[in-house]
């Protein structure tokens, strides 16, 4: 169900860009589909924004699995990327049987973090027949490890590095590949530079697509919003009102 790379390639080069939203839930997703998102992505940030978690750290396969069954039963037209959660990928192996299942709960592509050093990963998942994206840049995934969430292509070593991830896995065959938190020159230099779609997250206008978490776009989760987010809705405070309504004509 994901474009094909051909399709996608078509796109990059008409230069209309992709607008890709989380989803989680059968009505989010089918709301959004029905608006005419192209792409839904399943992320692991649920474990933040829909169960309470601190970080994306403690999201599991039975998780993942559960919310894009959810999402692929609203889902008629937009293709569905499913994120393959933190160390369900420590090996090719492990990263095949786990990619194979989130395409049997129903997504049509897999997504992985990281660059170079999980080349071997993306190479079974692809060899095996099934759409890949990577995620490069900040990776929520590794926050404990990088104490907090960083901008990522600040220094040249870092450009460098970035760069050097985003042609090992346009090489080895990713269909797209997230861009998140990464400094807007660099983030365009890379899409210059690969075939596959960048969708980017905090990276600035020079990718070939955007993706924000739902929840940011329609002010859903107030506690919390990145700043480059720009809410345009107000659905906490809408909750908040349509509550306070109920709640005071049942106690009168
Ligand atoms: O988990 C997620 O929602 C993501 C996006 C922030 C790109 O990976």
């Amino acid at each position: 169900m994901l474009p094909s790379l051909s399709a996608l390639i078509q796109r990059k080069k008409s230069r209309q860009t992709l607008a890709v939203l989380t989803a989680y839930d059968y009505p989010t997703a089918r709301l959004l589909d029905e608006a005419g998102v192209d792409l839904l992505l399943v992320g692991d940030s649920l474990g933040m924004v829909v169960l309470g978690l601190p970080d994306t750290t403690g999201v599991t396969m039975d998780m993942m699995v559960h919310h894009i069954a959810a999402v692929r039963r609203g889902v008629t037209r937009a293709p569905i990327i499913g994120d393959l959660p933190a160390h369900s990928y420590d090996t090719p192996e492990q990263a095949l049987a786990n990619a194979r299942r989130l395409v049997e709960a129903g997504a049509d592509a897999v997504k992985l973090e990281g660059g170079t050093a999980f080349i071997p990963q993306v190479r079974a998942i692809i060899e095996a027949g099934i759409p890949f994206v990577g995620h490069i840049g900040m990776l929520p995934q590794s926050v404990r490890e990088e104490g907090g969430y960083k901008k990522k292509g600040k220094t040249p070593e870092q450009a460098d590095r970035l760069i050097a991830d985003a042609l090992a896995l346009d090489e080895t065959g990713a269909i797209a590949m997230v861009l998140e938190s990464i400094v807007p020159e660099v983030a365009a230099e890379i899409t210059r530079q690969v075939r596959a779609s960048t969708i980017g997250i905090g990276a600035g206008t020079g990718t070939d697509g955007q993706v924000l978490v739902t929840h940011d776009l329609l002010g859903s989760f107030p506690w919390f919003r990145p700043p480059f987010a720009k809410a345009r809705a107000d659905l906490a405070a809408e909750t908040r009102r349509a509550v306070s309504e109920y709640i005071a004509e049942c106690q009168k």
